[in-house]
């Protein structure tokens, strides 16, 4: 652990050592890079680490180079720029990778200071601008393809001057007070500027020893002239000339016949007569702008089959032949603004892109682009303009600029014969009316409409429909540039922050209110619905209730109206039975006498022998007296239920008239007697209620007899309460299995077994057998 502590300690102090105070060191990435710019160091710096890749000492105040560079050996970029450096160390050998060396800006006077630069075997690029060299004599090496030499003072590029630089490609003169080009020689350099030089004529051969020449500046060599009625300068092999900013009365390239690019802007070339760029024909990019063309020969860009570009911008041209571009099959672009045309320019072109901006143009027509069968781009920017005109035709338009013209309005049909229009600029006009929407009917690919800079009087209403056409569903104007003139509350004003109360209350609100009143007023329809058809539901469920509780009660009112009708008749009977055997007490002596055959039969069997009536006879006061007791007892009752409802006394008037109706029947039936027994115990077997009633009677009276026995045996014979008729019905079951038919009264069903079974213990009659057969 101390020893790994220690190494690291160690190499910090190493690295420390290794970066010269002052200076940026950045050994993790390659290429390792120490900077040590603007530090105002005055001395080389010591102990550099011999593994950086590039030195930067630039904007220093150094004076001079050690020989201690000599230890960076991976040294491949150096910087020394803006020093103030004269010379270099004379041993530059061991800089074996150095590839670039940056010295410009010193105050380097003589090559012969710097000639160790011959040492440098990687050297590819030498910038040694902005000293104060004279000449390029005595700069050599056989490897270095780029000398940048500008802005020296260096006079005179002679015959010799690159003899040192067999490789050189590349070379910069530009900015030095460079007059005399004496067919310098190189088989090499492809590249010469001499921009921003004093050149003054160059002869036609000054070129000529530099065989592979291809792009030569001569920018800003104010009184240079190079060609003459007689002669002009040559190259074969030159594609691209810049002589912008010159002398040039001519354009004067018959002489360079590959030229593709030539920039003759800013010269002084009024006329181009015809067929002047005839041997041209690899001409691509011609610039004319900002000479003092007036007029264009019909024939003066003949032959420029490959042209693409052209130029002819700020010149003075008053108008333009219709067939002045018709040969330049392949031209792009047709730069004609900044001119005085006054009437648009009916070109017949197979140009794509038209700028007629900054002109004088007032009119144009319908028909304008007729032969311009490729055009896209229409630039009529800044003309005067005062209206697009109806109908304009172009099937291949797709940009159509007419900012700061004069339109004062745009007609509905103006636009609808473009149908590939994507982009129209419109600003600056003077627009004051919104335009409706279908003004751009036609134009399905419109994407942007600018119509900013304009004295719109805001109408709301009218500029609500544009500004929605605009606006959605993506934005195709710059919003921010609609801008109210009048009327005088709102100028100013953006459309949207001037007409936002009124598009907010008037036409979005009204409309979000429609929606939002229909969708409320449906809201509440289905609201509605839904309570009646709930309250529906409930009631008629409250109905059904209510019908049921009614049936229930009606029910209930049946049953007990059963029950009552029961417990009446039952209480009839009683009465009957009371009167019954008051009857025999009224006249006992009936009872002695012997029944009718008929009557007997009828007659329930008597339990016990006859003689007990005897003691009926005997005990026959007390009997009546309890009876009667009895009976104004239940009479008592009868008229207090009777108040109670009508209905029960309906059906007790009812109860009365039918027992009268069943004593007149009983009492027919005794008159009535009939010789066959065996007919009457067959009807009565019947479930005939009357049949039945009459043997019930009968039944009855053996009851009372049978009671009467058992009271006189053992106690005196009780009112019959409820109680005590439920108990002797008990006990009859116990005792025979008599039924008292009370209970089953109100059932229509008889008790045959009882009568049959009282009819099997003391047989009558011969019948008897044969009745019991049919009934078992
Ligand atoms: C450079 O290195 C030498 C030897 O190692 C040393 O004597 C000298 O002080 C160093 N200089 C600086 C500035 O560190
Ligand atoms: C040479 O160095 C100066 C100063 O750093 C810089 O401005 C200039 O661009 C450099 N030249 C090249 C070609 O890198
Ligand atoms: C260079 O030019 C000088 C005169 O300016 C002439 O004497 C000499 O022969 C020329 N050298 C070559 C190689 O053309
Ligand atoms: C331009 O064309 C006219 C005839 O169209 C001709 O008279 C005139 O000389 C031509 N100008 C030049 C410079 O060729
Ligand atoms: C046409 O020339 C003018 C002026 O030289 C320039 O501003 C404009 O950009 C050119 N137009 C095109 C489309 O290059
Ligand atoms: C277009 O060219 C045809 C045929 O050359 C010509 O008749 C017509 O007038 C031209 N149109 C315009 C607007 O110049
Ligand atoms: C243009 O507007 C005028 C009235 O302003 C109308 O008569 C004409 O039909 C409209 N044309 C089109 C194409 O909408
Ligand atoms: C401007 O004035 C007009 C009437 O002259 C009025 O209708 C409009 O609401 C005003 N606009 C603003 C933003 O005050």
């Amino acid at each position: 652990m101390m020893l790994i502590s220690w190494l690291m300690i160690l190499s910090i102090a190493s690295c420390q050592s290794v970066c010269p105070a002052r200076c940026l060191c950045h050994f993790i990435h390659i290429p390792r890079t120490i900077e040590c710019s603007r530090q105002g160091l005055q001395t080389f710096p010591e102990n550099i680490s011999d593994i950086v890749e590039h030195l930067d000492l630039s904007n220093n105040l150094l004076t001079e180079i050690t020989d201690e560079i000599n230890r960076l050996t991976e040294l491949q970029h150096l910087n020394l720029a803006k020093n103030k450096l004269t010379a270099l160390p004379n041993n530059l050998a061991k800089l074996k990778k150095l590839q670039r060396l940056n010295l410009s800006d010193n105050i380097i006077a003589n090559m012969a200071d710097i000639a160790s630069i011959s040492q440098l075997l990687s050297l590819k690029i030498l910038y040694i601008s902005k000293n104060h060299l004279l000449d390029l004599k005595g700069l050599t090496s056989e490897i270095l393809q780029a000398v940048d030499v500008g802005h020296c003072h260096i006079k005179e590029l002679g015959n010799t001057s690159l003899n040192g630089l067999p490789a050189l490609t590349t070379l910069n003169l530009a900015g030095n007070p460079l007059k005399i080009i004496d067919m310098p020689v190189s088989k090499t350099l492809r590249w010469l500027d001499m921009s921003d030089c004093v050149l003054n004529y160059l002869y036609p051969d000054t070129l000529s020893r530099l065989p592979e020449l291809e792009e030569l500046r001569l920018v800003n060599n104010p009184t240079l002239v190079y060609s003459t009625r007689h002669s002009t300068l040559q190259h074969s092999k030159l594609k691209k000339l810049d002589v912008s900013r010159c002398n040039l009365d001519r354009p004067g390239l018959h002489g360079f016949p590959s030229l593709t690019h030539v920039y003759l802007s800013h010269n002084t070339i009024r006329i181009l007569p015809n067929r002047i760029f005839a041997k041209n024909k690899q001409l691509m990019h011609l610039s004319l702008n900002a000479n003092n063309l007036e007029r264009l020969n019909v024939s003066t860009f003949d032959g420029l089959m490959k042209l693409q570009m052209l130029d002819l911008s700020a010149n003075n041209l008053e108008d333009v032949h219709t067939m002045t571009f018709q040969e330049n099959i392949d031209l792009r672009l047709l730069n004609l603004s900044y001119n005085s045309l006054h009437r648009f320019p009916e070109l017949s072109s197979l140009a794509t892109s038209l700028d007629l901006s900054f002109n004088l143009i007032s009119r144009f027509n319908a028909n304008s682009l007729e032969n311009m069968s490729r055009i896209r781009s229409l630039n009529l920017r800044n003309n005067q303009l005062q209206l697009i005109p109806p109908g304009l035709e172009s099937k291949t338009l797709r940009i159509l600029d007419m900012q700061r013209n004069r339109l004062v309005e745009l007609y509905n049909n103006s636009l609808v014969n473009l149908p590939s229009l994507q982009q129209i600029d419109l600003s600056g006009n003077r627009l004051t009316e919104a335009m409706n929407p279908d003004v751009f009917q036609n134009n399905p690919d419109l994407t942007m409409i600018r119509l900013g800079d304009n004295p719109w009087r805001c109408d709301c209403t009218q500029l609500y429909v544009i500004f929605e056409y605009l606006t959605i569903p993506t934005s195709k104007t710059i919003e921010s540039s609609l801008i109210c003139q009048s009327p005088a509350n709102v100028s100013g004003y953006s459309w949207e922050a001037a007409c936002f109360d009124a598009w907010n209350t008037n036409i979005y609100y009204n409309k979000d209110r429609t929606w939002g009143m229909v969708m409320v007023s449906l809201l509440i329809l289905v609201v509605l619905c839904g309570s009646v058809i709930s309250i529906k539901h409930t009631m008629r469920i409250k109905r059904r209730v209510l019908e049921q509780r009614q049936q229930q009660e009606l029910a209930e009112e049946r049953e007990r109206l059963r029950f009552l009708y029961a417990r009446r008749t039952r209480l009839e009977e009683e009465i009957e039975d009371a009167e019954n055997s008051a009857e025999p007490r009224i006249n006992p002596l009936e009872l002695i006498g012997p029944p009718s055959y008929e009557e007997a039969v009828q007659m329930p069997r008597l339990i016990r022998s006859m003689d007990a009536l005897n003691e009926i006879s005997v005990e026959d006061g007390t009997l009546r007296s309890i009876n009667s007791v009895d009976n104004l007892r239940i009479k008592k009752r009868r008229t207090r239920r009777t108040k109670t409802t009508r209905k029960r006394t309906q059906s007790e008037d009812d109860l009365l008239r039918r027992e009268e109706r069943r004593q007149e029947r009983i009492r027919r039936e005794r008159n009535n007697s009939s010789s066959n027994i065996c007919e009457t115990t067959d009807q009565s077997q019947n479930t005939n209620p009357r049949q039945s009633r009459t043997s019930r009677r009968s039944r009855r009276h053996s009851f009372v007899e049978e009671s009467l026995e058992s009271n006189s045996s053992k106690d005196r014979p009780r009112p019959q309460t409820p109680n005590t008729r439920k108990k002797r019905r008990r006990q009859v079951f116990e005792d025979e299995h008599v039924t008292d038919d009370e209970a089953s009264d109100v059932q229509m069903d008889f008790n045959r077994s009882v009568v049959i079974r009282e009819l099997r213990r003391e047989p009558r009659s011969g019948c008897r057998d044969s009745f019991v057969e049919r009934g078992s």
